[in-house]
């Protein structure tokens, strides 16, 4: 238990506002996780997998309405409408604060409310952050037992007055007595909030239980409002993978790569290279928080301690570590269940078999029509059980940036790897990605290319101009002779028969050992109007089958990049106040 009286009153106080059954507070151990899961199953809310097969793992089957991050009902409840920037939705903190005072009164009853200190960061890394998050949802406590560092080693490091996030969660369904529960209670979507309050820093969810939306450490604090703080405090809070990667000749680089959701991010992390002699080591997937060190260089901690990964489309094939990491203590939701106990999706490296039952929970045959697996199907787990994680990945200091990657999903336009000029330049390259909007995100307008900066469209916590202007500062902290580059890939460019035209996974070891080269002033460049580039003889295509179509791949249209800064003019158009360095390389890009 904590003296931490701030604490103390603010559970109190959260406890007399929801009218939960019980409050229980969270220690982190096996012995409450393993508890929490049998509770589960026994309650029919968790299926425990067949334990020879996939030992200490569980699957978890969502409401259909309740599948993925929910952007229309993401609010960020800063004092004024301009402070959010035009990409944010924005409400009144007064108002949206009664709003959500009225839902939560009374939002638990029948239920317990799970206290669950949590650290962002490496324990005791001067980078990490403690949030304390109040959840009425037994699965939200098993999640976030493998994504964060979780219980009594929070409590400890947060001592008896330390600083401390609040994040408060409820599914939004109270019982009453005897009222059966769902197996998975939600409201329905125009009904949930993902509130921000940059204020007092506090995170208010009602209504969902899934991902980013309920997990509050994750998109919540660890992007949307510790990207407020880096604002404020000179760093980055990134969407970005941190990978390390070492050459034939025993160079190291660190890299990290911004990609939207569903883009790749996990994939490359966990890269397994198809050019021999190069290694690659994870250390993480999905965010980067980013600080000037005292050496002078960028470096990064991965704030979490779990995977919250796509399961369709990993194999053993396309990703071997992920797969491995999978292997066991696992818990899944929304992918398909096999007959013998063990689970399915599509892209799995296994034909379906005869009959599954669906993430719906109804049966499956391969004619039915219908996906086995929803697309936005994940699983959590630990990522200290990855085969390919960095010996750095705890270190407090972090690990020193070279080179950050952006991309996203461009079926045309943007070739395979773009290198900026300098380091506005590679602002400018964040500033205009865009990508087919994926599954990652509850939308009807899924494949269509929306514009979306540094991947972070859906998680910088102020205005898009501002986090822009921010980017803009970074070398101001930095020692220059050290700055990463940054490049800008596509793995998904689609030749005229709609296939993509690069291999990808595995196989874009190719492109970073070229980045690699670059890093080391051993290779030159072309300079082309969209930055440079490598000669298409410079990437090593050895042993691929089919040989890929380089000059498609690498390929500079003039007239697609007419199209694309009329659609990257609007883009800016959209955000008032942006940096004019920004519009002046714009203007460059134009009149080329
Ligand atoms: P979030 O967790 O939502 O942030 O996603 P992510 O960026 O980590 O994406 P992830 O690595 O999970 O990949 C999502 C999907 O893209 C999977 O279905 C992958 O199989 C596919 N994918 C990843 N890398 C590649 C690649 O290099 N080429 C192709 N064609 N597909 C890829
Ligand atoms: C993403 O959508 O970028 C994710 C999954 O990483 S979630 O945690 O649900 O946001
Ligand atoms: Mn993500």
């Amino acid at each position: 238990m904590t003296k931490h009286r701030q604490l103390m009153q603010w559970v109190e106080e959260k406890a007399a506002l929801c009218k939960p059954d019980q409050v229980v507070w969270c220690d982190g151990s096996q012995e409450e996780y393993d508890r929490l899961l049998k509770q589960m199953v026994d309650a029919g809310v968790a299926i425990k997998l067949n334990q020879e097969l996939r030992p200490g793992s569980y699957l978890f089957r969502s409401h259909p309405s309740d599948v993925a991050r929910v952007e229309d009902r993401t609010f960020i409840a800063s004092d004024t409408k301009e402070e959010a920037g035009p990409f944010n939705n924005w409400r009144d903190p007064v108002e949206l604060k009664q709003t959500l005072l009225s839902l939560f009164d009374g939002c638990m009853r029948g239920r317990t409310m799970f206290v669950i200190p949590f650290v962002m960061g490496p324990l005791g890394s001067p980078y990490a952050k403690i949030g304390v998050e109040l959840t009425d949802s037994p699965y939200v406590v098993v999640n976030m037992r493998l994504m964060t560092r979780m219980g009594e080693a929070a409590l400890h490091m947060l001592g008896t007055d330390g600083d401390f996030i609040p994040c408060l969660h409820s599914v939004g369904v109270p019982l009453s007595p005897g009222q059966q529960d769902d197996a998975w209670p939600c409201v329905p979507v125009e009904q949930k909030y993902i509130a921000h309050f940059p204020q007092d820093r506090s995170i208010w969810s009602f209504g969902s239980g899934y991902g980013g939306n309920a997990l509050l450490g994750k998109k919540c604090l660890a992007l949307r409002i510790a990207s407020m703080m880096a604002r404020d405090e000179d760093w980055l809070a990134e969407h970005m993978l941190i990978l390390g990667i070492t050459d034939p000749q025993g160079h190291k680089a660190y890299l990290t790569a911004a990609f939207p959701s569903a883009c790749g991010k996990t994939n490359l992390a966990m890269l397994v290279p198809t050019l021999p002699g190069y290694t690659v080591e994870t250390i993480g997937d999905d965010i980067a928080w980013l600080y000037p060190g005292k050496d002078g260089r960028l470096r990064a901690i991965n704030p979490e301690a779990g995977f919250f990964g796509v399961a369709p489309g990993t194999s053993y094939q396309s990703n071997p570590n992920a797969m491995r990491t999978i292997e066991r203590e696992t818990l899944f939701t929304n992918v398909a269940l096999t007959d013998e106990g063990d689970v399915w999706w599509e892209g799995i490296g296994q034909a379906a078999p005869e009959h599954l039952i669906d993430w719906q929970g109804k049966d499956w045959t391969p004619d039915c029509g219908r996906p086995a697996a929803h697309p936005n199907a994940r699983f959590t787990v630990s990522a200290a059980q990855c085969p390919s994680i960095s010996p750095e990945w705890e270190n407090p200091e972090g690990v020193p940036i070279d080179a950050m990657l952006l991309g996203g999903r461009r079926p045309n336009t943007v070739p395979l790897v773009v290198e900026s000029k300098d380091w506005a330049h590679g602002v400018f390259l964040g500033s205009i990605m865009g990508s087919e909007i994926t599954a990652a995100t509850i939308s009807n307008n899924i494949g269509q290319v929306r514009r979306d900066p540094f991947a972070m469209l859906p998680f910088a916590g102020y205005h898009m101009s501002d986090y822009l202007a921010h980017w803009l500062q970074v070398p101001n902290w930095l020692n220059e002779q050290v700055l990463p580059r940054v490049y800008h890939v596509n793995w998904f460019r689609k030749g005229a028969d709609g296939r993509f035209l690069w291999p990808g996974f595995g196989d874009n070891v190719r492109v970073l050992a070229w980045i690699m080269s670059r890093l080391q002033g051993r290779m030159e460049a072309l300079d082309t109007p969209i930055g440079l580039m490598p000669k298409p003889e410079d990437l090593d295509v050895s042993c691929l089958s089919p040989v890929p179509d380089l000059d498609q791949l690498l390929r500079v249209d003039r007239e697609a990049w007419q199209q694309e800064a009329a659609l990257i003019k609007k883009h800016y158009q959209a955000l008032d106040r942006l940096p004019d360095e920004l519009n002046k390389m714009l203007e460059e890009l134009e009149n080329h």
